[in-house]
């Protein structure tokens, strides 16, 4: 295969990209955390423009849109504004609320597609701020936008997003710590902690590449599977939802994931003897109420596998399995988390013998509608 020297000795890009990640994480935090925090040279939005903006809208498609959810709890975080959040092919459709006190933040990887670009015009029309996450210098987002924070991934083939994501999701939490500075909701000391916990995040990353072996026994036990569930509170909410979409993207096994308060809601129904839960729990507020949903859904006969922090790691009495990140601030753990999901995803396609970076009707960037 030509392609074989670009991929690095890997067998696919996705591996490729997915090692790529503590560079990624690095590239995209270089520059961006001073003494006092996070910052972002060259943006005009500053603190007299913050001061007029009553209305942040959070628009992009697929993975860009899961980065984007765990966005907007950033900056209810941080900066206390409430955030609303569509996917671009929603809020192009529907006539939104939007006018020159809007600030818009649109991401996306390629920077090319069709929705997220016709919302920006949309949006630009009605005279708000658009402010555009990308990873692709000169795109088009890139272009049409009033201002852009790239997030450095370096340039992803594999169709499934992985080093974008993460470089996104720290991109959010930079932002989010900007604009609460900017706005004086977050104190310096919280500032500088963000900035601390980002920049651990690629040897965070590292630690989880380094299990892969664990991962690939536990696809090739599972490959055979028809479905597989994601449940979480918060901001491991979205990290399964994003591993969800990793998932069907590459193995094209059926999988949901769901906020776990919902379970008793309708998912619970669809559990049967054996049918496998990932339990994302690594945020400290809500773990003992992660702890009952594991028990209902183990109560039904559910095969659990549980992914906590280190400090939690006495789950592994209630469960089947459990994955370990080291003990870290909260707001950080969606970045190593995922790359175990992204892990999951890509060693049961593999399993599979899909072609994983090129899934059947996928296409990396989506620029017609
Ligand atoms: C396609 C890709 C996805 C991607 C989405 C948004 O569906 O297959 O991986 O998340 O488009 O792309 P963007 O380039 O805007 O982030």
């Amino acid at each position: 295969d030509p392609g074989d020297a670009e991929k690095g000795g890997y067998d696919h890009f996705m591996m490729k990209e997915m090692m790529e990640q503590p560079k990624a994480m690095r590239d995209a935090i270089t520059g961006r955390c001073a003494e006092a925090g996070a910052f972002f040279s060259g943006l005009h939005l500053d603190e007299e423009m913050m001061k007029h903006i009553n209305r942040i809208q959070i628009v992009a498609c697929g993975t860009a849109f899961h980065a984007g959810m765990v966005g907007k709890y950033y900056f209810e975080k941080f900066a206390r504004i409430s955030v609303e959040m569509e996917p671009a092919s929603e809020y192009r459709y529907k006539n939104p609320i939007v006018d020159k006190n809007t600030l818009l933040i649109v991401i996306s990887q390629s920077g090319e597609t069709a929705d997220t670009l016709a919302a920006i015009r949309l949006a630009k029309d009605k005279g708000a701020w658009v402010l555009a996450i990308t990873n692709v210098v000169g795109s088009s987002i890139a272009r049409e936008s009033h201002d852009v924070i790239y997030t450095n991934a370096g340039p992803e083939i594999a169709v499934a997003s992985t080093k974008a994501y993460v470089t996104q999701v720290g991109c959010m939490l930079l932002l989010a710590s900007y604009l609460g500075q900017l706005n004086e909701k977050l104190g310096k000391k919280d500032a500088v902690r963000v900035c601390n916990g980002l920049a651990k995040t690629p040897e965070l990353i590292e630690m989880v590449l380094d299990t892969q072996e664990k991962i690939r026994k536990f696809a090739d036990a599972n490959h055979e599977i028809h479905d597989l569930f994601y449940m979480g509170r918060g901001l491991d909410y979205y990290t399964c939802l994003e591993g969800s979409l990793k998932l069907k993207e590459i193995s094209y096994i059926h999988s949901e994931a769901f906020a776990a308060g919902e379970l008793k809601h309708g998912p619970i129904a669809l559990i049967e003897d054996g049918t496998i839960v990932v339990a994302v729990c690594t945020q400290e507020h809500v773990f003992e109420k992660m702890l009952s949903n594991i028990k209902e859904v183990k109560a039904r006969g559910a095969y659990v596998l549980a992914i906590v922090q280190e400090s939690h790691e006495e789950i592994g009495s209630e469960v089947d399995e459990v994955w370990v990140i080291p003990k870290m601030d909260d707001d950080i753990t969606p970045i190593p988390t995922v790359v175990y999901l992204q892990l999951m995803a890509y060693y049961l396609a593999v399993a599979r013998e899909c072609d994983v970076d090129k899934p059947k009707n996928l296409a990396k960037s989506v620029t017609v509608e």
